[in-house]
């Protein structure tokens, strides 16, 4: 069993991944920690209490909120692709009495930082603890900024970002997890803590159509189905008028199934940096990943391909 702390945008694919890691036996979701990004923290902090409302949780992960605001340059969100409340827009609905169908979990919020929080965790499972983190890498950095030494006792990092033999899909070379703090990811790219990394290459190949998310969950009326139908909604529609197919990439999906099911990832070790200069480079990934250009001193396990359908198979496996 491994133990994890999942940071987090939520964001329809990062709930998506919080539901498929709380239920994924071999992990232990220790705590959760929201960063600005699809939506702004507080927003974020309140759909993660929706999702975490779905299930019926025995007992709840330690909760904490996060940077508001990236290092340096000023917060991007993506309420365009994730609807205005960052899940679908489901804050809206009402059941027949008028009650909200999907409620914010009444569980407790820590009242340390998420950057605290981070740091808590590293000193209670010294060399026992994964971060994954599924947004804007904001609050990883603070924390190394904060005890680098603490932070270099994390097993590792398992990020969902960057992109380099793709395009991107914020501009047409950045990924957006990256582009919102550029400054955040090259400090943690830097920062000797082992990580692997999920970019666009990876994700882009693990493809959840409309048609495969209704021929699974049409007819079914548990929670979870309702959820995953209702807050999917926006985003696939958002992906059929401006990506060309009704459906949608599950990218924070991934780095849970890299921790559970190694067998369906491959990954090479890359030197990665960020460009955090540039006008229209901004937020770039940069890494050779060519065979014979590899790096002597990689920073990164960067993964290159997806056994898509073995995944897409046992996302749905393990949601119903
Ligand atoms: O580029 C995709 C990433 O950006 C995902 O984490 C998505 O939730 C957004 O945060
Ligand atoms: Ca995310």
């Amino acid at each position: 069993m491994q133990r994890i702390l999942i940071d987090t945008d939520p964001g329809v694919d990062d709930a998506l991944a919080i539901l498929l890691a709380l239920l994924s036996p071999e992990l232990q979701i220790e705590a959760l920690t929201t960063v600005c990004g699809n939506v702004p923290v507080t927003q974020g902090t309140e759909n993660l209490l929706r999702i975490l409302e779905v299930l019926d949780l025995a007992e709840f992960p330690l909760i904490a909120q996060g940077e508001a605001q990236p290092l340096v340059k000023p917060l991007v969100t993506a309420a365009h692709v994730h609807g205005d409340d960052g899940l679908g827009n489901i804050s809206q609905l009402r059941n027949a009495d008028g009650r909200p169908v999907y409620p914010p979990a009444d569980t407790h919020i820590s009242p340390t930082s998420g950057v605290d929080l981070i740091l808590e965790m590293v000193t209670r499972y010294p060399d026992e603890l994964t971060l994954v983190a599924l947004g804007p890498l904001t609050n990883v950095a603070k924390a190394i900024r904060k005890d680098p030494v603490k932070m270099q006792r994390l097993q590792k990092i398992v990020v969902m970002g960057g992109v380099f033999e793709d395009y991107g899909n914020v501009t047409t070379t950045a990924e957006f997890n990256i582009f919102v703090d550029p400054h955040a990811a090259q400090e943690v790219f830097q920062s000797n803590v082992p990580i692997d990394i999920a970019p666009l290459d990876a994700t882009h190949q693990v493809v959840l159509t409309g048609e495969r998310l209704h021929a699974e969950l049409d007819g079914r009326s548990d929670s979870i189905s309702r959820f995953l139908k209702d807050a999917t909604h926006a985003c696939m529609e958002f992906y059929r008028q401006h990506v060309g197919f009704w459906g949608f990439h599950i990218h924070d999906a991934l780095p849970i199934g890299m921790l559970t099911h190694p067998e369906y990832f491959e990954s090479v070790a890359a030197d990665v940096q960020v460009e955090t200069e540039g006008v229209l480079t901004n937020g770039v990934t940069v890494s050779d990943l060519r065979p014979e250009r590899r790096s002597p001193h990689p920073n990164a396990q960067v993964c290159i391909k997806v056994a898509a359908d073995a995944f897409l198979d046992h996302f749905f496996q393990r949601l119903q």
